[in-house]
């Protein structure tokens, strides 16, 4: 079987429309049409709240299957597991708070809350609501531990909202929509399968005495990120770590100190790695002479001889083999896209990772980053500030066009 025309992306791939009970249903109708119209077959599902905006009715007509409201189906007794186990993804648009909550949970007290418990299918969510309700943090805590747990969101946009308010909270353009169910689909259908990718991940510790480091503010929560969207894409993973932070299942874990053992363990796999992602924040100095014991006050203050470490990066680089991708990060506290392209240029990359430690929700130990993924070829985007997990999407989305390149 070939790949499907380019304007019928979704051509044999089963997709559940989730509908939720806003005044943006009605824009659902349209994103019904065109996902059927982009070759899907379309099996809606309405929350009864949705029912009283739009009419069930109105999906049968436009979906592939008749639209169902109900757990209680008399033709199917247990509707949520055969539309789960059928789903090639589930996209909920728009996706109220009520819905995200509900998720968020695991409350399943709905035929469209049960159905997102019993699918392993990817899923994206389109929330769309009332500003105040979008900014609420309970709304936003729930957003994040779903995105953690791997659902992608198509963000809302600013403008009218119900009730003649205007504010963000607006369901996203059905275009955006369909594209996101598409690359979703692609990332899903494993689109780094067989590939191995090798990604490091904190900051390194380098020793002064037995008991004091030096040491910097990574958390590594943007390099386990990677990892965890590498491995959902179907890549064998080996993470190079220095957190203790859990990693998807799958993900072969090496856990490092300092600088030396981050080298040792990445020059040790990245032979036969096809991507190289270094996100971790690698000292670039380090003490010369650290002392086996504790040093003591009474000693007087030490006098601190530091040395260059390894640019880990770099030495992987000198002996990249044909095809392997390599991509690094250039945290920065100014001049971000600038400082990202000498990076580029001085260590030879394909990309790299340009990010604003110093802006606010971005950088160390942050939950959410922004950055600026500069590509060899010149390109430059900008990822305004998202969840980690969304960032690493972002990147393997760029990373990806790059190993198709070197087959
Ligand atoms: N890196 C590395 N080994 C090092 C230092 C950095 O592999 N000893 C990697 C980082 O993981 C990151 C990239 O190189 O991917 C950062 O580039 P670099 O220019 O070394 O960043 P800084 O160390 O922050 O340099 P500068 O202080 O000059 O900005």
């Amino acid at each position: 079987m070939g790949a499907p025309p380019a304007e019928q992306p979704l051509a044999g791939r089963r997709v559940v429309l989730g509908v939720c009970g806003g005044i943006a249903a009605y824009k659902a109708v349209e994103v019904c049409r065109r996902l059927v119209d982009a070759g899907a077959f379309v099996s809606p599902v309405l929350t009864e709240g949705a029912t009283r905006f739009v009419g069930a009715v109105t999906f049968s007509a436009l979906g592939s299957e008749r639209a169902r409201t109900s757990l209680f189906d008399d033709a199917d007794p247990i509707p949520h597991t055969t539309l789960g186990r059928a789903a090639d993804v589930v996209v909920v648009a728009p996706a109220t708070a009520r819905l995200l909550g509900a998720y968020a949970a695991g409350i399943s007290d709905d035929l469209l809350t049960a159905t997102l418990l019993a699918t392993r299918a990817p899923v994206v969510v389109c929330p769309a609501m009332h500003t105040e309700m979008w900014e609420h943090p309970a709304t936003r805590d729930n957003l994040a531990l779903l995105v953690r747990r791997g659902v992608a969101v198509v963000p809302p946009g600013t403008g009218r909202l119900a009730g003649g308010d205007s504010g963000t909270g607006r369901l996203a353009g059905p275009d955006e929509i369909v594209a996101a169910v598409t690359a979703v689909l692609r990332g899903a259908a494993g689109d780094l399968a067989g590939r191995r990718v090798l990604v490091t991940a904190g900051g390194t510790r380098e020793p002064i005495d037995a008991v004091r480091f030096i040491g910097n503010r990574s958390s590594g929560k943007q390099g386990h990120a990677l990892a965890d969207e590498a491995a959902a894409r179907g890549a064998t993973v080996t993470l190079v770590t220095t957190a203790d932070r859990p990693s998807a299942p799958g993900v072969l874990v090496v856990r490092v100190d300092t600088a030396a053992d981050m080298e040792q363990a990445v020059l040790a796999a990245c032979a036969d790695a096809d991507v190289v992602v270094m996100a971790a924040a690698v000292a670039d100095f380090r003490p010369k002479a650290p002392l086996d014991e504790k040093w003591k006050k009474a000693d007087g203050v030490p006098d601190l001889v530091l040395e260059a470490t390894t640019d880990i990066l770099a030495a992987v680089s000198a002996g990249r083999r044909p095809g392997q991708v390599l991509v690094g990060f250039a945290a920065e506290t100014s001049d971000v896209a600038a400082a990202a392209k000498a990076k580029l240029r001085a260590k030879h990359l394909d990309l790299v990772v340009g990010n604003d430690v110093s802006a606010p929700g971005a950088g160390f130990d942050s939950d959410t980053n922004a950055v600026v993924l500069v590509g060899a070829d010149g390109t430059e985007q900008t990822v305004p500030l998202t969840e980690k997990r969304e960032v690493a999407r972002a990147v393997f989305d760029a990373v990806v066009p790059l190993t198709r390149s070197h087959p």
